[in-house]
């Protein structure tokens, strides 16, 4: 697997406590979630049908999907709901004010299940 190095994601400033942020790199979708003691960095979108995970509802170190429903611990990037499938989590740095993210996931999905051809 070739080495990937870490890409500017955007200012610390710029992702509110209890807040997330989508950034781009590399054409990888991520997102910065600012939970109350650090940033963390994981899948952009809904593993369900690609909603932007920035958007949905932040409840704790959770995150709901208003599509449908689906929920994810953004601590441990597991799926709650459902429980099989998880986010991928990327290598994060903080250097002075600015967040840099290595656009590799650090971890193979879980879940290769391919959701596509159910009517959810
Ligand atoms: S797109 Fe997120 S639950 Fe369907």
């Amino acid at each position: 697997m070739p080495d990937i190095e870490y890409r500017f994601a955007c200012l610390a400033a710029d992702v509110p406590e209890n807040g997330a942020k989508n950034v781009n790199l590399n054409g990888i979708e991520i997102t910065i979630f600012h939970t109350s003691n650090r940033f963390i960095a994981r899948s952009g979108v809904c593993k369900h049908n690609g909603f932007k995970l920035e958007l949905c509802e932040r409840q704790g170190d959770s995150v709901t999907c208003p599509l449908h429903g689906w929920k994810y611990n953004i601590t441990t990037g597991k799926g709650i709901k459902p429980s099989w499938t998880s986010l991928d989590s990327y290598p994060l740095a903080i250097k002075g004010e600015e967040i840099w993210i290595q656009p590799q996931a650090e971890a193979t999905r879980e879940d290769d299940f391919d959701t596509s051809a159910f009517d959810w």
